[in-house]
């Protein structure tokens, strides 16, 4: 059995589920994390590829990192994990996913209400008069300029940069309204979007920790299941099953 008896308590009696979630709930959908193995940020400079700085100095090169990501996640399909979290939808009345992820995986996934702190990689707008261009496939790694003449950029939170207000909100109402959150694949250390598992327990609400390792707010949290999400997030659901039927 993986549930503890007070998260199986909580379980049975929640209403409201979040999932907070990082990089890690993607890794095994083949998309890179940043921290720790393998991680981004060992090979690529945030201050080089990721900041408005960068992108004034170098907007090819930072345009052409982008398309490279962008690749990757189009090659890939959501995993065990952010499926689990759609069949989630089907025990609970609200299921919100706050997460710190452009990579779209949790809405490709069918994950119905999806706050993205971090923006979103397939969507972009010009820098200089906001135009938007969402959901385009943009063939050539030079970047792309429009029709005003400014550079286009991805929809992304680049270091330096505020979150986007309306996502963050919503976030946090979801954060201190749930009767449970799973912190899922995050090192926990970027904040703003860090003190979202931290609103739930200041409301005195449940939080789980779904983790490889213990990251730097296990201490908080009520519990941490270690494991990889794709593993842990459906053996929960399946003993959810054990004592909850679908909604009507
Ligand atoms: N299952 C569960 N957890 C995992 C898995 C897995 N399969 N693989 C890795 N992890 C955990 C790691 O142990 C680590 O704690 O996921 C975490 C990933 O941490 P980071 O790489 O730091 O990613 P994240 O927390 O999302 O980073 C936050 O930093 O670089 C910025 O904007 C970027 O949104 C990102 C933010």
């Amino acid at each position: 059995m993986i549930l503890s008896d007070s998260l199986k308590n909580e379980l049975q009696h929640a209403g409201k589920i979040v999932f907070f979630t990082g990089a890690g709930i993607s890794a095994e959908s083949g998309v890179s994390t940043f921290r720790g193995e393998g991680g981004i940020w060992n090979k690529f400079k945030p201050e080089e590829l990721a900041s408005f700085q960068a992108f004034m100095k170098n907007a090819d090169m930072v345009w052409e990192w982008y398309q490279y990501r962008r690749k990757i996640v189009h090659d890939v399909v959501p995993n065990a994990a952010h499926l689990a979290i759609t069949e989630f939808q089907k025990y609970y009345p609200s299921v919100v996913v706050v997460t710190q992820n452009i990579d779209n995986l949790h809405t490709r996934a069918g994950n119905k209400e999806v706050y993205e702190l971090h923006g979103n990689i397939e969507r972009n707008y010009c820098s200089a008069c906001k135009k938007r261009y969402d959901f385009l496939e943009f063939k050539d790694n030079k970047v792309p300029r429009c029709e005003c003449g400014g550079l286009i950029r991805p929809d992304v939170v680049w270091f330096g940069e505020s979150l986007p207000p309306d996502e963050l909100a919503a976030g946090e109402f979801a954060a201190e309204h749930c009767d449970v959150l799973f912190s899922v694949g995050t090192s926990s250390i970027v904040y703003p979007a860090a003190y979202i598992p931290l609103q739930t327990k200041k409301a005195g609400k449940y939080v789980v920790e779904v983790n490889l390792t213990e990251t730097e707010q296990t201490r908080y949290f009520d519990e941490l299941i270690k494991g990889k999400a794709g593993e842990v997030l459906p053996a929960i659901l399946e003993e959810i099953k054990m004592f909850r039927k679908p909604l009507p």
